[in-house]
């Protein structure tokens, strides 16, 4: 870790008309650490990932981003061409379902080539090359490289998902249930799997899921969400183990330990 966070959060706002998205959202997020957020279905988790993520514009407050060379951006403020630049290198984001984060007509590899191209690599060898390895990091055959998406089951798209995103070496990598909708087995293959990558590239990862056998395994820090808002943050251990507020203890002691 070092001695400054990868994103500061201040105040972050987003409603919808009338209706609450999330509010008076603050925090840190150090480089290396795994954020989980979690809640009930409706409090706010998705809204606050799409606004962090820059693919939904809040309404008020601040992010602030520490670029690779050092220097500290306002999202907010960002040119457009820029934020799309961090999406395609910086960042990640792996949605719940593959579907929206893979491109359905084209191959595993282009899937995963693709991401590389964007950062201007031209060399098919090579991308192929990388392609290959990385297909094998998430535990796809190599001989299926050249089948589409469409032709995998569910958890395999789920890896070709990740592939594809952490291809680019992203320093920051966003996650929407991304075990949600995936079978028990299967899940707990992934979420090793998840585990592994995180901590041999040293992500930053923000988290969202309702599941707290996925938060304990993964995080080390989690936030509680209720009705838009944080109500209880702390580190994960301290949070499932010694839950102050009594939503969470209501949540803690719905789960069934793992
Ligand atoms: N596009 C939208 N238009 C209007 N209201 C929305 C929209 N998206 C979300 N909301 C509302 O914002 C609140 C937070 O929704 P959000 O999707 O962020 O919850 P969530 O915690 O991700 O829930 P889930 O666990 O079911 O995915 C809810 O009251 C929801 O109805
Ligand atoms: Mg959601």
């Amino acid at each position: 870790m070092t001695d400054a966070p990868i994103l500061e959060v201040r105040d972050l706002a987003k409603t919808y008309g009338a209706r609450l998205g999330c509010a008076d959202i603050s925090f840190d997020l150090w480089p290396g650490e795994v954020l989980a957020v979690v809640g009930e279905s409706g409090s706010g988790k998705t809204t606050l990932l799409n606004c962090l993520s820059t693919r939904l514009a809040a309404d008020g407050g601040s992010i602030v981003y520490a670029m690779r060379d050092g220097s500290r951006r306002d999202l907010a403020t960002m040119p457009e061409a820029e934020r799309r630049f961090l999406m395609r290198t910086d960042w990640g984001f792996v949605h719940q379902n593959p579907a929206d984060g893979l491109r359905m007509g084209v191959s595993a590899g282009a899937n995963v080539g693709e991401r590389l191209m964007a950062i201007g690599d031209r060399h098919y060898g090579r991308i192929r090359g990388t392609a290959l390895d990385w297909l094998s990091r998430v535990e796809i055959a190599a001989d299926r490289i050249d089948d589409g998406p469409r032709a995998f089951s569910g958890g395999m798209r789920q890896r070709l998902q990740i592939a594809r995103n952490l291809v680019t070496a992203p320093r920051l990598v966003f996650m929407d249930e991304p075990t949600g909708g995936l079978d028990v087995s299967v899940q707990a293959r992934l979420l090793d799997l998840m585990r592994g990558l995180v901590r041999d590239l040293g992500l930053s990862v923000i988290i969202v899921t309702h599941d707290l056998a996925v938060a304990r395994l993964l995080s080390h820090r989690i936030m509680v969400m209720k009705d838009g808002r944080v109500i209880e943050e702390g580190l994960t251990d301290r949070v499932l183990d010694d839950p102050r507020q009594p939503y969470t203890q209501l949540l803690v002691s719905s789960i069934p330990q793992a």
